[in-house]
Order: C-alpha cells, then sequence, then structure tokens
C-alpha cells in the first residue's frame, strides 16, 4: 500500500513539473511572439495599415474581449443571437452613408471581414442584377476584382482608365487599414433598392440575410465606431493631411539621397526604386512590384521612423553601388517617369546607369 501511494504521489509530481514546463514554454513562446511583433510592427512600411493602435483600442479590447460578439444576418433586422453589436454596426454604416451622401432609408450595408468582402458583394450585387454584365476594371485596381470575375465566372475587361460618369451602386473600404481597428474588417454600403435581389429570409437566423459570409465579427463594429467618434471626421481629415505631409518629406529625403522616387497628387504612397537587397526589402515590409517598391504612409509613419528608413536606404546603396563598379543604379524612368529618374542617364549629377 505505501508503495502504491508513493508512486501515486510521484505521478502526481511528475504531471505537475510537465504542466509547469509546459506553461513556462508557452509564455516564453508567446513572450518571444510579442516581441517579434513589436520589433515588426517598427519596421513596418510597405502595406496601407495603421499600426498606431492607442491605449484607448487596449481599454477598449480590455472592456469586452471577454465576450463573443457576432453579429448575424441583416445589422438592420434583430436575430435571435443576443451577444451582437448591431446598433454600433447600424452607427458605423450611418456615418459612412452620411458621408457619401446616402439618405439613412436609401442606403443598406453591413460591417465586412475586409476590403475584399465589400468588393465580393458589390461585384455580387450587379451580377445578380445584370447577370450578362460585363466587369470593367482598371488595369491598376486591386487584385480582389479579378478574383471575383472568377468566382463569380464573370466576363472582366481591363481598362487602362475607367470613369464614373455612371452612378455608383456599391461602396467599399477597408476598416484596419486608414482608420486602424486591430482586426482585419471593412464597411460595404450599396443602394437598398439593390440589395432586395440578394436578400432572402432565413428562419434559423429570424432574420434576413444578404450578405456573403455567416458569423461576423462583433468587435470590429465597436472599434470603428469607438473611433469614428473618438476622432471625429476632423480628426481623420488632420491625420490625412499629416501623412501627406509626411509623404512628401519621405519624397524629399530620398530624391536628397539620391533614390529615384515619385508621389502623385493627394497620395500618401511613395514609389521609388526597388532596393537591391531582399533582406532590405523584407526587413521594412516593402510592398514591391518588378523594379519599384512602396511605402505607404500612414498615420504610424512618423518623420522619426521615415528618417531612419532613409539613412537605412542610403548606407545600404553605398555598400550596393559604390563599391562595385559594374552594379549601375537602375533606371525606372518607364515606371515613374524621367523627370522622377535619378538613374545615371537622367540624373545631370550622375554618369552610370543600368
Ligand atoms: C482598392 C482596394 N480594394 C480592396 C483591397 C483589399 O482590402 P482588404 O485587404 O481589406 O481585403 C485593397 C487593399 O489595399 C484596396 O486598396
Amino acid at each position: 500500500m505505501a508503495a502504491a501511494g508513493g508512486e501515486k504521489k510521484e505521478e502526481r509530481d511528475y504531471a505537475i513539473a510537465a504542466a509547469e514546463a509546459f506553461a513556462a514554454d508557452v509564455s516564453r513562446l508567446l513572450a518571444g511572439f510579442r516581441q517579434h511583433l513589436h520589433d515588426r510592427t517598427a519596421h513596418h512600411l510597405g502595406y496601407p495599415y495603421n499600426l498606431n493602435l492607442n491605449l484607448h483600442l487596449s481599454a477598449l479590447q480590455a472592456q469586452f474581449h471577454n465576450f463573443c460578439i457576432i453579429n448575424l444576418g441583416d445589422p438592420f433586422i434583430e436575430s435571435n443571437y443576443g451577444v451582437h453589436s448591431r446598433p454600433l454596426e447600424v452607427a458605423v454604416l450611418d456615418w459612412f452613408a452620411r458621408l457619401w451622401d446616402l439618405q439613412k432609408d436609401q442606403y443598406w450595408g453591413y460591417i465586412t471581414s475586409c476590403g475584399t468582402e465589400g468588393n465580393l458583394h458589390g461585384l455580387l450585387v450587379g451580377r445578380e442584377l445584370f447577370p450578362d454584365g460585363i466587369i470593367y476594371a482598371s488595369t491598376e485596381s486591386h487584385y480582389s476584382v479579378f478574383k471575383a470575375a472568377r468566382m463569380y465566372r464573370v466576363k472582366c475587361v481591363k481598362a487602362p482608365k475607367v470613369t464614373f460618369q455612371k452612378p455608383i451602386g456599391s461602396v467599399s473600404v477597408s476598416g484596419h487599414k486608414f482608420l486602424g481597428c486591430p482586426a482585419p474588417c471593412g464597411v460595404v454600403i450599396t443602394r437598398r433598392e439593390h440589395v432586395n435581389v440578394l436578400s432572402t429570409d432565413i428562419e434559423y437566423l429570424s432574420s434576413r440575410d444578404a450578405t456573403i459570409m455567416g458569423s461576423r465579427n462583433g468587435h470590429a463594429p465597436i472599434f470603428l465606431w469607438y473611433t469614428l467618434n473618438k476622432k471625429g471626421y476632423r480628426g481623420i481629415r488632420k491625420e490625412v493631411q499629416k501623412c501627406l505631409r509626411n509623404a512628401h518629406y519621405l519624397l524629399h529625403h530620398l530624391r536628397e539621397v539620391g533614390v529615384s522616387a515619385s508621389l502623385n497628387p493627394l497620395s500618401n504612397t511613395v514609389v521609388f526604386e526597388r532596393p537591391r537587397d531582399e533582406a532590405f526589402v523584407h526587413r521594412w515590409q516593402l510592398a514591391c512590384e518588378g523594379n519599384i517598391a512602396h511605402v505607404v504612409v500612414m498615420p504610424n509613419v512618423t518623420i522619426e521612423k521615415i528618417t531612419s528608413f532613409v539613412e537605412d536606404l542610403a548606407n545600404n546603396r553605398a555598400d550596393w553601388y559604390q563599391d562595385d563598379e559594374s552594379v549601375l543604379v537602375p533606371c525606372i524612368a518607364k515606371d515613374i517617369g524621367q523627370e522622377n529618374c535619378l538613374c545615371g542617364l537622367h540624373n545631370k549629377k550622375s554618369s552610370r546607369t543600368a
């Protein structure tokens, strides 16, 4: 009996030690992951995400993270699931409808899981209204438009330029980008008269449904609602103005150190020569296409970050181009225009080019 009791104690001690070792492993892993996210956030420049999540959002998160908040079905119709944030969802939709000059009774919409879902929704409404219609998209359109065309098997024609001579049917915007929601989400607004082609009664939900997904993230409307109220239209406009100023600052400093760069009017995306070294691209998380790279100057892209980035780029370029006479500064006149290109051919001060 004594031996059996001893064995049991040993087993218990072993189980406790194993659980403690597991807990220590998990917290070490999570601490490492947190540190990684800190570092990656500090060095992010290439994608249109606002990584500036202030303390107020953490406090908001802390209040609601214990609830499984889900919105189901039509945001304007009560459903049987009670742990939802539909009133805030509708308040956010009203804000955007007002912004885009739509009367309350003329619009329908919902908070999506991302901008792509909004595009999928708008194009689905279009296809239901015009089963034989053609999607005309700019060659510069986001890839989600071409994905939707493939998914819905709708003919898609790429046009160099698309103009809105015709009335707009719907608008989709991402919520985790400029507004700075800590999880992917978006807003889609469409004309109410158009959405009826999709809307169906769902008895199981005790609601109607015209959305793409099923369960919707109920935390997203809380963050969006809070952010819109905290910043207001004026606060957001101020942030936009600051981003535009910082984008000019980045453009100016890139040119100052001899990097070909351009910035379109009213844009916060600076386009410049693709850095030679993929490790550099990776370190700063730059979005690259062919010979060019982008920095999207969002509210978290500060003057300090820009200065440190340009300094890092200038130091690296000195290694890439000056030390090795056989490696020439690339010409990107085709991408950004001769007037913005500082390669040997187009920059009067320099004599070398690829
Ligand atoms: C015009 C446009 N549509 C759709 C998207 C996709 O948005 P999301 O990443 O939120 O799905 C983007 C992303 O940048 C975009 O710029």
